[in-house]
């Protein structure tokens, strides 16, 4: 039987993986990378670092192909993905299928934790659902963004017993998430942050969490709001990329 491991491998800092990550590693003949393209090329060669860094005595190899890309016109948002998700099972399948041999062990090594924003785990259910090829699979977690951006910034996410919804920029510009004391933001292309208003709202956010180009930014929405959106844009355009995340709490009344 082929065997498959998705594995965390947190957010940008290579300390980030836990032992049971490394341990998988250790077991890995074949690792599959979807090529982002260029701006995301740093990211690629952060995950073949990692297998340098942390596999010892062990020959293994690369398989990429590029990856779809999402139809970001798509008239219909959720029916957009599920497409990109389809296109990305049939090239996932074909790799598992042609370049895995029957007993070996590949690997996809996923960004912060599979659980969060993360279609690995789909497009995997996907390709054993199309019945192309059969294999077994399990899922390594690892640290994830929202996790790095609390211990960055030493807060605690939710308030004493209080909920916390986890959203997107997408989702954020209907309004702060009815019944939550805290929101955290991800996948925000800066137009979610620009959107949100209210002198009630402080504000924890990061950008290229756990690496060497980190930003932290932290007060009240209102005053920061204008700051981070500076920073953030000249901070994209000088990577050509950005990865951000925010936590957004409401401050209690007798704090404003
Ligand atoms: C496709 S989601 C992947 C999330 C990932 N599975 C996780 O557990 O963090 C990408 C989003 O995660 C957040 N993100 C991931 N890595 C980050 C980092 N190093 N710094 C800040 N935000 C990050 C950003 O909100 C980004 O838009």
């Amino acid at each position: 039987m082929k065997k498959v491991l998705l594995i965390g491998i947190g957010a940008g800092h290579p300390d980030h993986l836990t032992i049971q990550a490394v341990k998988a590693l250790n077991t890995v003949d074949v690792f599959f990378f979807l090529d982002k393209g260029e701006v995301k090329s740093d990211l690629a060669n952060f995950r073949k670092s990692i297998c340098e860094r942390f596999i010892e005595g062990r020959t293994y190899r690369f398989v990429e192909a590029a990856s779809p890309v999402r139809d970001a016109k798509a008239a219909d948002y959720a029916a957009g993905v599920r497409a990109w998700h389809d296109d990305k099972a049939t090239i996932v399948g074909r790799m598992i299928a042609e370049e895995l041999a029957d007993g070996q062990v590949g690997a996809f090594l996923v960004w912060g934790d599979p659980s969060l924003y993360d279609s690995t785990i789909r497009v995997i259910e996907d390709v054993l659902r199309s019945g192309r090829v059969a294999f077994a699979y399990e899922v390594i977690p690892g640290i994830t963004s929202v996790q790095a951006l609390a211990a960055q910034h030493k807060i605690a996410l939710n308030t004493i017993g209080g909920p916390i919804q986890i959203t997107t920029g997408r989702r954020i510009k209907d309004g702060f998430p009815e019944g939550a004391d805290t929101a955290v933001v991800m996948l925000d292309d800066g137009s979610g942050l620009q959107a949100i208003g209210g002198d009630d709202l402080e504000i924890h956010w990061g950008a290229y969490l756990g690496t060497s180009d980190e930003i932290l930014i932290a007060g009240k929405l209102s005053d920061q709001a204008e700051e981070i959106a500076r920073v953030r844009e000249q901070a994209r355009a000088r990577k050509g990329w950005i990865m951000d995340t925010y936590v957004l709490k409401r401050v209690q009344k007798s704090e404003r």
